[in-house]
């Protein structure tokens, strides 16, 4: 007799990127950190954080933060929930609809973590794979008839984002609640938040991990219209996000033009590493994220990836069927990606 449910026995469970010890001398272009520093605005907010709030209990709704993201990105506080990270409310998300005989559906390859959270709920897991392109396999996602169904855009590993007008079309068409997961939408050219407006299944989620520099805060947010928000809230953690937490969240939200003046900088970045590796040979896939996917020329993926690691610059290589000949490299400042790009340059022809 395990101690354990059948279905926790049989998974393995997610597999985060490696994480480095701090001030451990890598280059860490493995799991899509922003490689600037965040808003001094936040910096000074925890700076400024009084015991007295550490002493009692926080928000439970995090009132702080939401009414920022509400008035920045236009939205009343009922369709805003916040998260320990939106890790955190993809398993609200979850908790609340997975179970068995009720499909999870997703675009494949994507984040990994969605079929983890599948797994742990005992759900049916709909896998519908990507072309080449990693263009949005619309009729397949429809025809599964998800309970959740969930796309990444842009999408990680390919970099990509989806047409709102696809996005629209497969909410339309399904029944149960759409997922669009924003986690990269701050270095990219469209998002679907208007989508929450017009479709009522349609819950849209940001972080403040990626675009804000704050990774290691752990705070990310969904939106989506007050029945969904409702719903989520009855799954959550009572205190699922701390004082301090809440305060460091507000002021970089309310700091857009510091998040908006890093992501122009990846953004630029972004596009002298994918020329440079293209000369190099490298497939590049488009990308509106920031990290790129690439293929090298002899498709020598892991080689490359433990050759970098030897020297200290640690990419993310999946062991993982349509993956395995690939890279995914997380923009970092330039003088990161000259490094990378001359150490490839090395690594080919060796
Ligand atoms: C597509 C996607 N969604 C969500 C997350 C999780 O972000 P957070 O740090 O907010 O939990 C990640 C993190 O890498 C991601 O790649």
């Amino acid at each position: 007799m395990s101690y354990f449910r059948a279905n926790i026995e049989r998974m393995t469970g997610y597999k985060p990127g490696e994480q480095p010890p701090a001030g451990a001398k890598v280059i860490k272009l493995n799991t899509n950190e922003n490689p600037y520093p965040p808003s001094p605005e936040a910096v000074r907010a925890l700076r400024e954080v009084l015991p007295e709030s550490l002493r009692r209990y926080p928000d439970p709704f995090a009132g702080q933060a939401c009414r920022a993201i509400g008035r920045v990105f236009g939205f009343p506080q009922e369709w805003i929930i916040a998260g320990n990270g939106s890790d955190e409310i993809l398993s609200m998300v979850f908790r609340a609809c997975a179970e068995p005989g009720r499909p999870v559906v997703y675009p494949f390859p994507t984040y990994v973590l969605y079929r983890t959270l599948a797994e742990i709920q005992d759900a049916p897991v709909v896998e519908v794979p990507f072309d080449d392109d990693y263009n949005l396999p619309l009729e397949k996602l429809i025809a599964a008839r998800g309970a959740i169904t969930l796309v990444a855009s842009p999408n990680s590993p390919s970099g990509n984002t989806f047409p709102a007008a696809f996005l629209d079309e497969l909410a339309s068409q399904t029944q149960g609640i759409v997922v669009i997961d924003e986690a990269y939408a701050d270095f990219a050219r469209e998002n679907a938040l208007d989508l929450v407006r017009k479709r009522e299944n349609v819950l849209v989620l940001r972080t403040l991990s990626k675009g804000y520099s704050l990774a290691g805060l752990r705070f990310g947010f969904g939106i989506a219209r007050p029945g969904i928000i409702e719903a989520l809230m009855k799954v959550k953690d009572s205190y699922n996000i701390d004082a301090a937490v809440i305060a460091v969240a507000a002021a970089a939200i309310e700091d857009q033009a510091h998040k908006n003046g890093n992501a122009e900088k990846v953004i630029r970045s972004r596009a002298v590493l994918a020329e440079d590796l293209s000369r190099l040979g490298f497939r590049v896939w488009p990308s509106q994220s920031n990290f790129i996917l690439v293929r090298p020329p002899a498709g020598d993926a892991e080689r490359l990836y433990l050759g970098l690691k030897s020297e200290g610059i640690l990419v993310r290589w999946f062991d993982q069927e349509s993956l395995r000949d690939k890279l995914r490299i997380s923009v970092g400042t330039d003088e990161q990606n000259n490094i990378l790009v001359r150490n490839l340059s090395r690594l080919l022809k060796a």
